[in-house]
C-alpha cells in the first residue's frame, strides 16, 4: 500500500510498497483511508524542530475512511465510515475514566514517531491500523461527507477544547493568537459558543485576510490591543487562545488578556523552558492553561455543530490533492502557500 513517509527535515516521500496493516488484537481495526489532512503539528518534524523523529515514520493523524477489518471487541461494523481521533487512548485506565485521554498511560499519536508514547504508523496512507478502535474511532454521521467529518478528529475538536478551557461566556470578546487552521477553528468555536467578536492576530497578511473573510476581526500582533479596544474590549479579552506554540505568541496572548482572563494554550510547545511574562501574569491574575485537543471527548459536540452548519470545515480547506502529491502538499503547507491541505487517499 502507499503512504507518506518521513525521511528527515523537508523530505517526505510517497512510498508504494508499505506493509499492509492487519488486526492484531480484539480492540484493533483497519481503516481504508479516504481523506487525510496535513496538520501544523506535522510541520514540527518537517522543519527539523523535533530531533530524533524517526526516519521511516508513516505520517499523519487526521483521517477518515471506511472500516475494512475489526477485532471482536469493536462494535462498529465493516463498511462503516469512520473518523479517527488523532490521540490514541485506551479508554479504560483511571486517567481515561476521568476524561483525560491525552494523559492515558498508553497514549500515543498516529504518525508521530515516539514523541507521544509508542510509535504508531499514521493515516497519510491507504490503510491504517487503529488500536483501541472502540474508543478511537467514531462513526461519521450519514448526512456528513468524509471531508466534513475529518477535522472533528483533530483541529476542530482542538479549537473546541480551547474555547471550553477559556470558560468563555456568550457575549464576550475572544482573542486568538495565530490565524492558522487551529486558530481559526478556535475562532469558529468561539462564535458557535456565542462570542460577540473574535479578534485574530497573525504575522502573515494573507492569513489576516482569510480571518477577515470568515467574519473575524484580524490584526497584526502590534495592532492587537487597539483592535481589541475597537471590538469592545479596551482592557483586553477575558478569553484568549494561543494557537502558535512560540514564546512570542505566548507573550502576545498575555498582552491580549484582561485582568483575571483565562489563556488556553493549544500551540504545541516543545522547548524545555520558556521565557514567560510572569510579572504581568501575576499582576493581572491570569489563568494559563495548556490544552491538548481531545477528539474522543469533544467530537460528538463538534460533529453536531457541523451538522447544524454552525461550524464550517470547508472554509478551512485551501487545497485538495491526491495522496500521491503529498511531497508537494507539504512543501506548499510549509511555505504557507496552502492553508489546509486535504489529501485524497482513495484514488
Ligand atoms: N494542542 C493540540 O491538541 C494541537 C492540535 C493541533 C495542532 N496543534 C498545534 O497548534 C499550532 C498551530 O497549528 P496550525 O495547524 O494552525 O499551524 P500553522 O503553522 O498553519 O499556524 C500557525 C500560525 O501562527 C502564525 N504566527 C506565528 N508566530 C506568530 C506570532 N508571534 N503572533 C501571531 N501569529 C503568529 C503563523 O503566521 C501561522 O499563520 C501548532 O503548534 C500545532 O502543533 C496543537
Ligand atoms: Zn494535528
Ligand atoms: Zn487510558
Amino acid at each position: 500500500m502507499r503512504g507518506v513517509v518521513y525521511h528527515g527535515p523537508g523530505d517526505v516521500r510517497v512510498e508504494p510498497d508499505l506493509p499492509m496493516p492487519t488486526v492484531r488484537g480484539p480492540r484493533d481495526a483497519v481503516v481504508r483511508v479516504t481523506k487525510t489532512a496535513i496538520c501544523g503539528t506535522d510541520l514540527h518534524p518537517y522543519r527539523g524542530e523535533i530531533p530524533g523523529f524517526e526516519s521511516g515514520t508513516v505520517l499523519g493523524h487526521e483521517f477518515t475512511g471506511t472500516l475494512v477489518e475489526a477485532g471482536s471487541g469493536v462494535s462498529l461494523h465493516v463498511g462503516q465510515r469512520v473518523v479517527a481521533s488523532d490521540i490514541v487512548a485506551c479508554g479504560r485506565c483511571e486517567r481515561c475514566a476521568r476524561g483525560e485521554h491525552y494523559q492515558c498511560e498508553l497514549v500515543t499519536l498516529f504518525g508521530y514517531s515516539t514523541v507521544v508514547g509508542a510509535a504508531l504508523p499514521g493515516g497519510q496512507a491507504e490503510y491504517v491500523r487503529v488500536p483501541y478502535a472502540d474508543v478511537v474511532l467514531a462513526a461519521v454521521p450519514d448526512d456528513l461527507t468524509d471531508e466534513e467529518a475529518l477535522f472533528a478528529g483533530d483541529i476542530l475538536s482542538t479549537g473546541y477544547a480551547a474555547i471550553q478551557a477559556t470558560a468563555m461566556l456568550p457575549g464576550q470578546v475572544v482573542a486568538v493568537v495565530g490565524g492558522g487552521p487551529v486558530g481559526l477553528c478556535a475562532a469558529m468555536c468561539a462564535i458557535a459558543a456565542g462570542a460577540a467578536r473574535v479578534v485574530v492576530t497573525d504575522l502573515d497578511q494573507e492569513r489576516r485576510e482569510r480571518a477577515n473573510r470568515l467574519g473575524f476581526t484580524a490584526s497584526s500582533p502590534a495592532g492587537l490591543s487597539a483592535a481589541l479596544a475597537r471590538a469592545g474590549a479596551p482592557d483586553g479579552a477575558p478569553a484568549v487562545v494561543e494557537a502558535v506554540g512560540t514564546d512570542a505568541a505566548l507573550a502576545a496572548a498575555v498582552r491580549a488578556a484582561r485582568p483575571c482572563a483565562t489563556i488556553a494554550v493549544v500551540g504545541a510547545h516543545h522547548a524545555p523552558d520558556l521565557p514567560f511574562p510572569a510579572g504581568t501574569a501575576f499582576a493581572r491574575e491570569l489563568t494559563v492553561r495548556f490544552v491538548v485537543g481531545d477528539p474522543i471527548r469533544y467530537r460528538d459536540q463538534v460533529l453536531a455543530l457541523v451538522r447544524a452548519d454552525r461550524l464550517d470545515p470547508a472554509a478551512l480547506v485551501s487545497h485538495r490533492m491526491p495522496l500521491s502529491a503529498a511531497a508537494e502538499a507539504y512543501h506548499l503547507f510549509d511555505r504557507r502557500e496552502a492553508f489546509k491541505v486535504v489529501l485524497d487517499a482513495s484514488g
